[in-house]
């Protein structure tokens, strides 16, 4: 396994790119100034991608919107978890409207749909065949993302991540055309979140973070954000679930989700994601608990063998012993870890989730198959790996 940093210090930093969009906004109150860019460049008519639960809370945004004399198109409510048909049917719908531009307003799975069908609006060919990595051409209408939950990040990354129900699998669009032009993060649309997807959200977003800090393809310039959207998370995670109103609390999360969102371009996730992703497509697990679930168990088998990373998280949030190894260090972390999901009251095992013993095998070999993310984890996994660590989640 080569050391990241030492690799880093006899051969230089390997070159990274960092594609972000050209605007983005945080603070509370900041959608509105979508109504603003919109404007600014004259354009008269918004196709706006919206949830069930999303709809209603849009109302501020469309009511400024056709003040400003720019016609709105709302969209049906869309799925969570969206397979490429619904992907194709946002696509056929965003032509029908004609509108201008694209805004995507809700959680990932929201965005994820107003990007794919921004990005492939003048394309004929299905958007199946753009999975993979650089595929799709520039995108022809600007694309604006508001994130309504502090978790997935899609809003700054260049990822749409859709299911194959063929294949069972999620598989991911990864372009540069998919990054939004502007993101606007404004923490006030979480406060009516319910804690249990207050909390899976934010332990997607925690573990974006760690599965980019602890990563193969490391870099510095994507760790200030990976320990920064760390110390966040888990300092202000409990406080937003006590009080959902906690001003201060939403803005952290909101802002650890935008740090773990821009760890996603240049960095990317590891075998966390490639094993929750069975979960999903599958079983229909919550992505964010998927996660939650898999990661302490993940994190023991790379700490392992390659504890170095996992002490220095614990160092930044000051847990670690300086007298002790980077094992035990990283075992310190782990631990923090699993409180902190055991805090958060969500189902804590796959067989809560509805996975049997004798689905195992079969959600491994899925997961092995996502190699994308699996080269960058720091350990190697086997199929006896995968069982094992699904075993012990079990
Ligand atoms: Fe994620």
């Amino acid at each position: 396994m080569p050391d990241i940093l030492e690799t880093n210090r006899t051969q230089g930093l390997r070159p990274l790119t960092l594609l972000q969009p050209a605007k983005i906004a945080f603070g509370a109150g900041s959608c509105l100034q979508a109504v603003e860019f919109l404007e600014q460049r004259s354009i008269p008519s918004v196709a706006l991608f919206v949830s069930r639960s999303t709809r209603e809370l849009s109302k501020a945004l469309v009511d400024r919107l056709e003040a400003a004399q720019i016609a709105v198109h709302l969209s049906e409510p869309l799925p969570a978890e969206p397979t490429f048909a619904d992907a194709e049917n946002a696509r056929k719908w965003l032509r029908d409207t004609a509108a201008q531009a694209a805004i995507g307003f809700g959680g990932g799975s929201v965005i994820d749909i107003a990007k794919i069908a921004a990005a492939t609006l003048d394309e004929s060919a299905e958007i199946l065949s753009f999975v993979g990595n650089g595929l799709l051409p520039p995108r022809n209408i600007p694309l604006l993302a508001i994130p309504t939950t502090a978790g997935a990040g899609s809003e700054v990354s260049p990822n749409a991540i859709f299911l194959d129900p063929e294949a069972q699998l999620k598989k991911g669009v990864i372009s540069p055309w998919l990054v939004p032009d502007a993101a606007f993060v404004d923490p006030e649309l979480t406060y009516s979140l319910p804690s249990g997807t207050t909390a899976s959200t934010a332990l997607d977003a925690l573990s974006h973070c760690i599965e980019a800090y602890a990563n193969r393809n490391a870099h510095p310039l994507v760790d200030v954000y990976a320990l920064k959207g760390i110390q966040l998370i888990f300092a202000q995670l409990q406080n937003a679930l006590e009080d959902g109103r906690d001003t201060e609390a939403r803005s952290a999360l909101a802002l650890g989700s935008l740090y773990g969102g821009l760890c996603l371009g240049p960095v990317n996730t590891a075998a966390i994601h490639a094993l929750s992703y069975p979960l999903g497509s599958e079983f229909k697990v919550p992505h964010g608990l998927a996660n939650a679930i898999l990661m302490p168990h993940l994190l023991r088998f790379n700490a392992s063998a390659v504890p170095e990373r996992y002490a220095e998280i614990a160092a930044h949030l000051g847990l670690a012993d300086t007298s002790a190894t980077a094992a035990e260090n990283a075992d310190r972390f782990i631990a923090a870890l699993e409180q902190l999901c055991s805090d958060c009251s969500l189902p804590s095992s796959l067989a809560a989730c509805g996975v049997t013993a004798g689905d195992i095998p079969r959600m491994a070999t899925a997961a092995l198959g996502i190699k994308r993310l699996l080269v960058n984890n720091l350990r190697d996994l086997s199929q006896s790996d995968a069982e094992g660590i699904y075993q012990n989640a079990f």
